[in-house]
């Protein structure tokens, strides 16, 4: 992906030339450059121009800017950090089933003194080289270069790397003004604007609480409940994306998959830790935030080399459409997907069967059930002897949950008009002992064959087993060998398509350890660090490469939690991950807001969640389950939120309000899914948005509300659903009226209320009525005429529902 420098270099003819006298003295021993542009003062810098972009170098003064031909600043260095530095030391990301604890205590002390030695331009070129003043980094050197000749034919490409010595760690380092207001690098759940925090690039469990309490500590205090960590921090993610875009119109692209962190004006020095403390009794997720006054990015990459893609638009929307043209932009989802529900059921065909007709006889519009138990329900022991439901992880239909499954997906489809979709991962169980049988033990397949990564503390060619929970024993394919992956692509084809599904679950990604123990077979020197933030790459490629080769692509979901930064082309669907089964901003029903929020950002524009959640916990002092307010009040917000619209079950099944628990819990989901569907031509002209443009379905305010403070620091308060509909979920049981601060997105636009027609300015603070089935809905007016089309049907609904009233009891 990197383009040395030096070829570069010999690509442009004319290329001009500064020193800096102080470091190289007449020229400098061994740099063989012509010499101009010399002898100026140390703080006004040399104006130099390249593609379209302006930069200004200060040799003596070390410091340069450079700005794009609207005059936009893309990058300038700053006082308060050096912009080029190294350190030696590796971060440590110590691993406990997916659940990855880093500490960087064992990281030096970075350079602090960088300085210039020359710099030249070429047509599309700037190249600045110098040294480091500091004792310990003397015997280093190092080279930025910039050019722009970027993927989206407008940003910036840079392209740093530091010369000799025993580098681990490089890091760049740039001005941000005070109010630029960060959001991207994936999903970052509890959190809204990033300004503040140090983000780490690393994929892994998202962690049950995340910081609320008391269910972080209770998992986080004692590793045998589910490993170390389990209970996770507001940073921990499931993926590894470094793209984000800002309130001023920036973004920023980094290439690679090593380690990195995304230092957001933090000002802070000390060794990035996690730590799952919050502030403000769990409403904001403090993780590692600074209250800072600080006004420099820095981002750490491990490496001696980092490159990647910056730029500059006029808006927050058009810096989104920028990074998805460089990163890319995630596949269309099917037509069907936008006409209904997708039940996540388990149980098996019979009861699946009944819940397809009680279903439709509410007139629930129902387009699919998800049937992650087609392999086989796997007990997991938990506290007061009940059981965790988890899945035998081995690819074929259990013969006693799915006995007909090859007859009975097509039947669901030819008698109910619904589809069926399953659920895979890259783990493979070894299933000797399951109780219900099997025709293939792909387990002893795949260990006879040597797809396992493999442990290398063992040394002997046998596997590296992961944990998922007490219990839950697999071996984790390793998908950096090409012959594993085509290995495992006809196992796609023939254990799961052979049969007429329409898309999985495509779960996990994050598992591949780091430490000594590991072992990965590709023949090409790939690290597990080095693949690491790979792996979830690799995964959707391979399935999306399945579904294209079978002519299913345009057919098909393809649902993933874990992500890289270049991933959204191979995934027409984020999922937003395992939340847990209540209210919580930091990993509850609110974490979807800002979850979709800055996935969106990153490019992954069509998103969704497990509606009504999925972690239960059952502990001591304290129970996490389901109440039907949670059900209805999750689906309210899918409706109005989410790409598509699908239920999970829970990992305890038995303590959860299920959309099939009765009557009442039939008539609020058919509500949901109704609204849902009514909104099919809104949502599409959104999608298409997306499509064209890289916009995301779930948009922060501060898109439509770039000068209001107030707006820029929402979380998941209200977000805008596509272009003109702006959305307060309500995030508590009991509560029928909601107080919400309605954005100013600029004088001639009024919010209509669409329960009660009542309008509002922008820039207040209203209260309106919001009782079961009608959360905060507020059209941006006037409306355009293809949005008044795209809105009719929904608004139809309206009119038919205003006075209609739900029940949860
Ligand atoms: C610190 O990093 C070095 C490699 O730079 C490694 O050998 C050592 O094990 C690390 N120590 C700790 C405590 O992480
Ligand atoms: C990371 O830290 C753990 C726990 O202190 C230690 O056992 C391990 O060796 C360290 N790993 C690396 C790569 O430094
Ligand atoms: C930790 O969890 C295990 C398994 O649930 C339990 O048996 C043990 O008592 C717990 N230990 C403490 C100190 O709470
Ligand atoms: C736990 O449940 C199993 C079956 O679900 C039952 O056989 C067993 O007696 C129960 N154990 C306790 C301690 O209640
Ligand atoms: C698979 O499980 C069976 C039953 O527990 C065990 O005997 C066998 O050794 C396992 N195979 C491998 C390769 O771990
Ligand atoms: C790897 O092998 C060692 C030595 O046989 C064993 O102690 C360890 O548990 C194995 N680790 C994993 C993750 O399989
Ligand atoms: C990939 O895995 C296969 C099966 O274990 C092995 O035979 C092959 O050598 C591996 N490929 C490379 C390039 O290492
Ligand atoms: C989430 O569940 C935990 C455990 O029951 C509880 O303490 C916490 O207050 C809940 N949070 C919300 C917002 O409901
Ligand atoms: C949690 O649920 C268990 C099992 O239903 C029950 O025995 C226990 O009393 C509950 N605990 C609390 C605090 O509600
Ligand atoms: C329906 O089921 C939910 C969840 O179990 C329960 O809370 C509610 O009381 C039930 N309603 C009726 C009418 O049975
Ligand atoms: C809206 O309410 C918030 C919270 O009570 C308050 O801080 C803010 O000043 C109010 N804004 C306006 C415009 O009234």
């Amino acid at each position: 992906m990197r383009v040395s420098t030096l070829i570069l270099l010999s690509l442009f003819e004319g290329t001009s030339w500064a020193f800096n006298h102080h470091a190289y003295g007449n020229g400098g021993p061994g740099f063989p450059f012509p010499h101009k542009n010399a002898g100026h003062g140390p703080s006004d810098g040399q104006e130099c121009s390249f593609g379209s972009y302006k930069g200004k170098v200060d040799v003596l003064g070390s410091s340069f800017s450079i700005s794009n031909s609207k005059g936009q600043d893309v990058w300038t260095t700053s006082t308060e950090r050096a912009f080029i530095s190294a350190s030696s030391g590796l971060a440590n990301q110590t691993d406990s089933s997916g659940n990855f604890e880093i500490r960087s205590d064992n990281i030096s002390a970075p350079c602090k003194s960088p300085q210039m030695q020359a710099y030249r331009t070429a047509p599309e070129l700037l190249v600045i080289d110098g040294n480091f003043a500091d004792g310990a980094c003397s015997a280093l050197s190092w080279s930025i270069s910039f050019s722009s000749s970027s993927k989206d034919g407008e940003g910036l490409v840079f392209d740093a790397t530091i010369i000799g010595g025993n580098v681990d760690n490089i890091y760049l380092a740039f001005e941000s003004p005070k109010e630029e207001a960060f959001f991207g690098l994936g999903e970052q759940a509890g959190i809204g604007n990033l300004r503040g925090y140090r983000i780490p690039f690393w994929t892994r469990e998202g962690g049950v609480g995340r910081g609320e309490e008391p269910v972080t500590s209770y998992l986080n205090s004692n590793r045998s409940i589910s490993g170390t960590f389990a209970g996770g921090s507001a940073l921990t993610s499931y993926t590894a994306i470094a793209s984000y875009a800002t309130s001023i119109g920036r973004y920023f692209v980094l290439n690679g998959w090593n380690y990195a962190l995304f230092d957001l004006a933090s000002g802070k020095t000390d060794p990035f830790t996690d730590t799952a403390e919050t502030e403000l009794s769990g409403e904001i997720a403090a993780g590692d935030k600074s209250d800072t006054s600080t006004t420099v990015i820095e981002v750490m990459y491990e490496g001696s080399t980092m490159s990647g893609t910056v730029g500059c638009k006029d808006a927050m929307l058009d810096a989104i459409t920028s990074l998805t043209q460089v990163s890319g932009r995630q596949p269309a989802l099917p037509d069907w997907a936008f006409d209904g529900a997708v039940l996540g059921i388990q149980g098996g065909q019979e009861k699946v069967e009944r819940i397809i007709q009680t279903s439709l006889h509410y007139g629930m519009p129902l387009v699919g059930v998800w049937l992650q138990d087609w392999s086989g329900t796997r007990l997991q022991a938990g506290m007061y002897n009940i059981s965790l439901s988890r899945l035998w992880w081995n690819w074929e239909p259990d013969m006693t949950l799915y006995p007909t499954w090859a007859d009975w997906v097509p039947h669901l489809l030819d008698t109910y008009q619904v589809r069926t979709m399953s659920y895979v991962n890259t783990f493979l169980a070894n299933v000797t002992n399951k109780p219900t049988g099997f025709n293939r033990n792909f387990f002893l397949e795949a260990t006879e064959s040597g797809r396992f990564v493999q442990n290398a503390t063992a040394n002997d060619g046998s596997t590296w087993t992961i944990t998922s929970g007490p219990g839950i024993d697999a071996g984790l394919l390793d998908i950096s060998n090409t012959t594993t992956v085509a290995w495992f692509k006809d196992l796609i084809k023939t254990q799961f398509y052979s049969v007429p599904i329409k898309g999985m679950m495509q779960d996990f990604g994050e598992y591949l350890a780091v430490d000594s123990s590991v072992a990965l077979t590709n023949g090409q020197g790939i690290t597990p660090r080095e693949f690491h933030n790979e792996y979830p790459g690799a995964w959707a490629r391979l399935l999306r490469e399945v579904t294209e080769e079978l002519g299913l692509g345009d057919d098909s979901i393809g649902f993933h939690r874990s992500a890289n930064t270049f991933s959204a082309a191979h995934t027409n669907l984020f999922w937003v991950g395992d939340q847990d089964i209540n209210f919580s901003r930091l990993d509850g029903m609110r974490a979807v807001i800002s979850s979709s929020i800055h996935v969106g950002v990153s490019g992954f524009g069509q998103a969704h969640s497990d509606v009504g959640g999925y972690t239960n916990t059952l502990a001591p002092t304290f129970n996490i389950t389901r109440t039907p307010p949670l059900l209805g009040r999750w689906g309210e917000m899918a409706a109005l939120s989410a790409a598509t619209f699908r239920t999970h079950e829970g990992n305890i099944p038995s303590v959860n309000t299920q959309v099939y628990s009765n009557e009442t819990t039939y008539l609020y989901h058919t509500y949901n899914a109704r609204m849902y569907a009514v909104l099919k031509p809104y949502r599409k002209m959104a999608i298409q948005e997306y499509q064209e443009k890289g916009w995301p379905l779930v948009r922060h305010p501060i898109v439509y509300a770039g000068g209001d403070v107030a707006a820029s620091k929402i979380i998941d308060e209200s977000y805008f659903f596509g272009g003109a509909m702006l959305v307060a979920p309500v995030y508590d049981p009991a509560e029928q009226t909601l107080d919400v601060y309605l954005p100013d997105i600029g004088p001639g636009y009024v919010y209509t209320h669409v329960w009660s027609g009542e309008t509002f300015y922008g820039g207040s603070n209203v209260t309106v009525d919001a009782p079961y089935g009608k959360p905060g809905v507020f059209l941006r007016t006037p409306l355009s005429a293809e949005e008044t089309e795209a809105l009719s049907g929904f608004m139809e609904f309206v009119e038919q529902e205003k006075g209609a009233t739900l029940s949860v009891a």
